[in-house]
């Protein structure tokens, strides 16, 4: 049996398998159940992963973030088999890949795909010689190889470089060798560990648009693993937040960014939180405290929160025609709305400003009331 049939014969089984037990769309692409890793044996070593349970749909850009030694590559090896889990299962497809021996893991490898960090070119074979690579190694013949890499090389935009050795190219250019080399086998899986994290911000959105191109043309799954939540906005469907090798936090991506709930996910949120312009938090004075007892109006700050869990767009004309009619003056401090996902989230800072005389409690009320019927969270930040 030639390689390519066998890897032909690992397909059907698995397509087999999947119509033996849920049907297509419902099935998981990527599940981890479980899962737990030790590097070290014995009770008290250190565990890399601990406990993680996760169901990676199929076709989804699925995101894993966490700081540095959370576990985020270790959890990405595990699909490729580059790792063996100290317990727990890994379904690819409905299969579990743990037990699989080696003739397996060929087959098993040659469905996934992977890309890397530092891009991991060989130097002293050119651009196309890089990506054929794996398909000499394979066994394939020469014609199919050529018309493979050659396709590869026009999809990630690279033909013209074709000839050119890797230390020719920039860093977008080489993880573009690195996407086309990690495509040749035609995967089910395409696993990126960090692969923007080398690249300047322009060239990553140049990557991550790539990688948007190549699931919508290629229809694969692909997990992508970052510290950037950045990232996670541009591209991901789903995400993952791993802190000390535990899943803490999982969802889509516009709730997860509308409504953080566990602290890691508001660190690693923190980058892209804007905070008060200095003009204003220097003034501020929290209401613990009370208002400064200036003569005549009196400003207090709200803080609105959107989630994008409401089903319409928020009505901005109307919050700040309601907010007007209760004040004398209504002006916008800091504002950072815009979709996720097609969902309005964000924050909308606004100063409110009110005459001394309507005295204090019951004008306050009445502002949080109207602010909280068009946001999701309100918060008084206190007087300025
Ligand atoms: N081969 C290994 N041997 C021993 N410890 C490892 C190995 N690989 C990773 N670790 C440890 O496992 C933890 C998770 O590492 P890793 O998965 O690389 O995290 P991340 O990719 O999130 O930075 C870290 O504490 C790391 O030191
Ligand atoms: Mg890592």
């Amino acid at each position: 049996m030639s390689n390519l049939s066998e890897a032909q014969a690992w397909t059907n089984d698995v397509e087999h398998l999947q119509q033996a037990s849920v049907p297509a769309p419902a099935i998981a692409s990527v599940v981890f159940e479980g899962i737990s890793k030790q590097f070290a044996a014995g009770e008290g070593a250190p565990r890399a992963l601990h406990e993680v349970n996760l169901s990676i749909e199929r076709g989804k850009i699925f995101g894993i973030i966490g700081r540095s030694g959370a576990g985020k590559s270790t959890l990405l090896r595990l699909v490729n088999r580059l790792e063996t889990p100290t317990a727990g299962a890994v379904h690819i497809n409905g299969r579990d890949v743990v037990g699989l021996n080696a003739a397996e893991l060929v087959l098993l490898r040659r469905r996934i795909g992977m890309v890397f960090q530092h891009f991991n070119l060989l130097s002293a074979k050119t651009v196309w010689e890089n990506v054929a690579l794996p398909l000499k190694i394979a066994g394939l013949p020469k014609p199919q190889i050529r018309q493979k890499v050659d396709a590869l090389l026009e999809l990630v935009g690279l033909s013209d470089k074709r000839d050119s050795p890797p230390s020719r190219l920039s860093g977008g250019q080489k993880q573009r060798v690195g996407i086309a080399r990690a495509l040749v086998h035609d995967p089910d899986i395409l696993l990126c560990d960090e692969a923007t994290s080398a690249l300047d911000p322009e060239t990553t959105h140049a990557i991550l648009a790539l990688l948007k191109d190549i699931r919508r043309r290629l229809g694969l799954t692909i997990i992508l693993i970052t510290h950037e939540m950045a990232v996670i906005r541009e591209v991901c469907d789903n995400v993952a937040v791993l802190e000390a090798g535990q899943v803490v936090e999982t969802g889509e991506v516009w709730r997860v960014f509308g409504d953080p709930r566990h602290a890691a996910t508001r660190s690693l949120l923190r980058p892209l939180v804007h905070d008060l312009p200095e003009e204003w938090s220097a003034r501020l004075r929290v209401p613990e405290l009370g208002p400064v007892l200036s003569p005549g109006s009196i400003e207090i700050l709200l803080d609105l929160r959107f989630t994008g869990a409401g089903e319409r767009e928020p009505e901005l004309g109307l919050l700040f025609n309601r907010l007007g009619a209760l004040s004398q003056k209504v002006s916008l401090v800091h504002s950072a709305l815009e979709p996720i996902q097609g969902r309005m989230q964000g924050r909308l800072v606004l100063a409110v400003s009110f005459l001394r005389s309507q005295g204090l409690t019951s004008p306050v009320a009445a502002l949080l009331e109207t602010a909280r019927s068009f946001a999701d969270k309100v918060e008084m930040l206190g007087y300025v």
